[in-house]
Order: structure tokens, then sequence, then C-alpha cells
């Protein structure tokens, strides 16, 4: 009885010792709480890398995490991905600067809604070209910050259509700060005509360009044409212009400029919802 009763205790002791202490602080835990997560999927440590890969739980789809991959990741793109490949959801927050392994954020491809508690960072990872994140489409929280990438060259969020803010916060304070080092770095015109149809969404922390979108569809264009939806630089409308090709544009990526047109013919700017212009 004593005996099996001391081996009741090394086995526990044991199970014990295996699994670190969370490192969550307190407003996490009770973050996870509100949100309803799964103990199962939870992973309470800060950073991922090889010694904690074991606890990171790969097989659940939301999780919740204070998640941060930061310079010292000593794990492959490939385990990443691996690792991360059925997270669809992201509860917690998300801080990503890797490291010269890294060229992308592909790692991430599956993700698609993220409920951060913090302001999302993805920062100082100095070999990053690109950052696209296809399968997001929704982000709830107070902000997101992309900067310090000596080597970015282009943000891709196509179909990031839904970004809200908690509570009862206005959506005019979800702080977007975009800025890129490099004189190219571009943000894609899809992600600034996603920002743009998200009503209140402030957009002036976005410093970069707009990148040129893709010609072979015919509703973009560079120039006003019939059937233009949107046009990508700048129109320059004067006395003489054929305010028939303005009709069915919805965004200008660039300026517009009204010089001697008469008023009554700028009714035909009938759809025109946006002007997309950046800061440099
Ligand atoms: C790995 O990550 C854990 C969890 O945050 C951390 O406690 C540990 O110090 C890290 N180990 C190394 C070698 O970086
Ligand atoms: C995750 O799923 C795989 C394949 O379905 C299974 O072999 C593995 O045991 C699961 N791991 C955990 C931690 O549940
Ligand atoms: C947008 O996201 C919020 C939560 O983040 C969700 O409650 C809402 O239903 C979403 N709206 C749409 C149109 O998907």
């Amino acid at each position: 009885m004593n005996f099996l009763f001391l081996l009741y205790v090394l086995a526990h002791t044991k199970s014990f010792a295996q699994k670190p202490k969370s490192e969550l602080e307190d407003s996490y835990v009770k973050f996870f709480e509100k949100k309803n997560c799964d103990e199962k999927c939870i992973y309470p440590y800060l950073n991922l890398n090889a010694t904690y890969v074991s606890y990171f739980p790969r097989n659940c789809t939301r999780i919740c995490s204070d998640l941060r991959i930061d310079q010292n990741i000593d794990l492959s793109m490939e385990q990443l991905f691996d690792l991360l490949k059925n997270m669809k959801h992201l509860i917690g927050s998300l801080a990503v600067g890797v490291n010269d392994n890294f060229k992308d954020m592909k790692f991430l491809s599956n993700l698609e809604t993220i409920d951060t508690f913090y302001q999302i960072q993805f920062k100082m990872a100095d070999f990053l070209t690109e950052i696209e994140l296809p399968s997001l489409t929704t982000i709830n929280g107070p902000g997101w910050e992309i900067a310090l990438h000596k080597r970015l060259k282009r943000v891709h969020f196509p179909n990031l259509k839904n970004i809200t803010t908690h509570d009862s916060r206005s959506i005019e304070k979800f702080d977007i700060f975009f800025l890129g080092q490099l004189p190219e770095f571009c943000v894609s015109s899809d992600t600034i005509y996603n920002f743009m149809r998200i009503q209140g969404l402030k957009t002036h922390h976005v410093y970069g360009n707009i990148c040129p979108p893709n010609f072979d569809n015919s509703k973009i264009c560079q120039k006003p044409a019939p059937g233009c939806v949107q046009i990508y630089g700048d129109v320059n409308v004067g006395p003489n212009f054929e305010m028939k090709n303005l009709n069915s544009v919805e965004i200008i990526f660039g300026t517009l400029t009204i010089n001697g047109a008469r008023l009554e013919d700028a009714n035909l700017l009938n759809n025109l919802k946006y002007i997309a212009v950046l800061k440099r």
C-alpha cells in the first residue's frame, strides 16, 4: 500500500515537473477566460522555440496565447509552418520579429482571425521582404504596427475585410501604423481598398506607396475609360474631360483634380467613394 502510494506520488511529481510554469500575465489569463479559451488550446509561454515546441497545442484551430516569435527562434521556416498550420484563430496577441532564416511569413498563411489584447507587432525582422497573410479576414483589438524592417518591400492582406475594436471603443481609435524603410515599400492596393471600405478606419499612419495592382483585370485601369472601377494614377478633370469615363469608378489610387469642369458634370461621379493617397 505504502509502496503504491509512493509510486503514485512519484508519477505525479514527475508530470508536474515536466510542464514548466505558465508565463502568462494575469491580464491575459482574464482575457482568455472572457474569450472562453479551451484549456487544452492555451499556450501559456511567451516564446516559441525548439525546447518548448512540444507544449504548443498544434492540433487546435483556435489557440490562445501571448505569442512571440522573436529573433532568437531556433526553428526553421518549415518547422514553424508545420507547427502553426492548424492555427486559424489566435486569441491573445502576436509579436513577430524573425531572424534571417525567414524571408516571408508563410508560417501564418492559414491564420484567419486575430483577437488581440495588445497591439499586433511585426517589427525588426531585417530579412523579411514580404508580409502576406492570404487567409486573414478579421482583426479585433487595439492596433497593428509594422515597422523597422530593413528589406520589406510589400505588405498584402487581400482578404482582411473586418477590423473591430474591443468593447465599445470607436474604430477610429484602431491604430494602424505601417512604416517602410525602403523607398519602394508599398501596401497592396487590395489592402488599401479593404481598409477604405471599413467605415471610420483611419489610415493616416500608413507611410508608403500603394503597390501597382494587376492591370490584367479590365476593371482596374491606369487612365479613365468606360467600365473602370479602380483607377491607379492621378486623375485630372479639365473642361473637355469625358465624364462618362468616371461613371463606374469607385476608387482612385491617386489624386483627383477638377479644373474648369462644369459642376453639374461632377454629378456623374456617381460611384466614386474613395480617394486613396498615402504619405511617404
Ligand atoms: C524558450 O521559450 C520559453 C518560453 O517562453 C522560455 O522560457 C525559454 O527561456 C526559451 N528557451 C530558449 C533556449 O530560448
Ligand atoms: C495531433 O494530431 C495528430 C494526427 O491527427 C495525432 O497523431 C497527435 O497525437 C495529435 N497530438 C496531440 C497533442 O493531440
Ligand atoms: C467582424 O468581426 C467581429 C469580431 O471580431 C464579429 O463579431 C463580426 O461578426 C464580424 N463581422 C463580419 C461582417 O464578419
